[in-house]
């Protein structure tokens, strides 16, 4: 299904923000200029990675610090939890499409 997020020129502005698609938390963000859709929990333990600090294309987990490119999905760095192992390659976060027409980001969900 697809969904109106919000303006290009409001995400320009804010960079990322979460969306509410039906049941599905989404977290849209701005990246080399264009918008990315990832599902906004975090694969370690659940919880939304919206409140995460966001910079060059790379959102922060803020509860135990995991990264993940929000172009891909794919986690680039693990949890910072001293008894955790995980390799970043056993966990993603899934991608949506996401695309802008007449000055409007979309997504399909
Ligand atoms: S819940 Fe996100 S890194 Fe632990």
């Amino acid at each position: 299904m697809r969904y109106l997020v919000c303006s290009m020129i409001t995400l320009t502005e804010r960079q990322k923000v979460k969306f509410q698609a039906g049941p599905r938390s989404v977290l849209v963000a701005l990246a080399e200029g264009k918008p990315f859709a990832i599902a906004d929990k975090c694969p370690h333990m659940g919880f939304p990675l919206s409140g995460g600090k966001y910079e060059s294309g790379v959102i922060r987990c803020k509860e135990h610090g995991l990264e993940v490119d929000v172009r891909t999905g794919s986690v680039v760095d693990s949890p910072k939890v001293a008894f955790l192992k995980i390799a970043p390659s056993d966990m993603s976060v899934r991608s949506y499409p996401a695309f802008v027409e007449n000055g409007n980001v979309y997504i399909e969900v």
